[in-house]
């Protein structure tokens, strides 16, 4: 797999238009929802003037082969070629999606992604998987295909509200965990009430290089690529629990109780030390406020959490920390042992 370029910018259309010409094409695509349409696309339709522009309805209920069929049919009856290229504005929907349909068309066309959410820029927009999903279960159907070059400008940002913000910022704080001390101590100290954007975006280019490191080594996901699964066993099956129950959280929020449990489970299992558990937990606690789950859900979180895809064996398998950086993967627990994790994350 290709190494993607990652771009940092605050001048969003002197580097489109750079990469433009670098980037050689025949037609021009742009893909948006129908919110980055109206608060993004106006940011570069000047440098995208001759682009056919398609939209897709927002949300992740949309992720769905219906609208990767529209994107696909707007690509020919507009007369995309192999030598096209696709630009995708939006959240990690439209990263993941049009990232697909560009994977797709024609065997493979060229794309840069344009995230617009701190998720998207940190997690999704990043590390060539693309996809979309079959019915309720999530990236089901996809493939991993890097886009040509991501464009990290952090003005996207001055349009997302508070909690999508702190949503992305999660995957960040997994991203510290997973890389040094220093790093996660940087973003301990981000106030994320009152962001610096300019310092927002040098943590988010630490934390995408910290993804682009692991990624390099196993683009696949047979082994190290495991580690950006910490948080996500726990995160995930809380995020189902939340959507079967009706009272759906921002996926962020998921996972920073994920990670809570997870360093739980890695301080009694591994000896992840206690101060930095602490921390974290009081820093999560602070911008998340409390999971809402009680001890009658803790059989069907542990249900959940036996059919992550990621098991083997039908054993729930955990990437854990024996500290910030040193990564454990393919870490198993009793039931005892995760019934205490889940105790943790509610009392702390
Ligand atoms: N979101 C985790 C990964 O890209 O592997």
């Amino acid at each position: 797999m290709t190494k993607q370029r990652i771009i940092s910018t605050n001048h969003l259309s002197e580097t489109l238009s750079e990469l433009l010409h670098e980037i050689e094409h025949d037609r021009l695509f742009i893909l948006t929802d129908e919110h980055t349409a109206k608060l993004c696309y106006p940011l570069i339709d000047k440098v995208a003037g001759g682009a056919h522009h398609i939209t897709i309805p927002a949300g992740d209920d949309n992720k769905h082969i219906n609208t990767l069929c529209h994107v696909w049919e707007e690509l020919s009856s507009h007369s995309a070629t192999r030598h096209s290229l696709l630009i995708n504005v939006g959240g990690g929907m439209v990263t993941d999606l049009g990232g697909f349909a560009a994977a797709t068309y024609k065997r493979g066309i060229h794309y840069i992604n344009m995230p617009t959410t701190l998720l998207a820029m940190v997690d999704a927009a990043v590390g060539g998987k693309t996809g979309i999903n079959l019915h309720s279960l999530k990236n089901e159907i996809g493939a991993f295909c890097p886009a040509d070059a991501v464009v990290v400008c952090a003005a996207f940002l001055q349009t997302l509200d508070a909690a999508n913000l702190a949503s992305g910022f999660s995957e960040m704080i997994k991203h510290g965990l997973i890389s040094t001390e220093e790093h996660w101590a940087q973003l301990m100290r981000f106030d994320l009430s009152n962001p610096n954007l300019e310092e927002l975006q040098q943590l988010i280019m630490e934390s995408i290089r910290t993804k682009e490191h692991i990624v390099e080594q196993d683009p696949t996901e047979q082994h190290i690529r495991k580690a950006l699964n910490l948080g996500h066993t726990l995160g995930h099956a809380y995020e189902t629990l939340l959507m079967r129950r009706e009272t759906p959280c921002l996926h962020g929020y998921a996972v920073a109780w994920g990670l809570i449990g997870e360093l739980y489970l890695s301080h009694i299992r591994e000896g992840f030390p206690t101060d930095k558990l602490r921390q974290t937990l009081s820093y999560i606690k602070e911008v998340y406020g409390t999971p809402t789950f009680t001890c009658q859900d803790y059989d069907e979180l542990f249900e959940l959490m036996q059919h992550d895809k990621k098991n083997v064996a039908n054993e729930i398998r955990f990437t854990l920390l024996g500290n910030i950086g040193d990564i454990r993967i393919n870490r198993t627990a009793s039931r005892e042992e995760i019934f205490e994790m889940l105790d943790f994350v509610r009392e702390g």
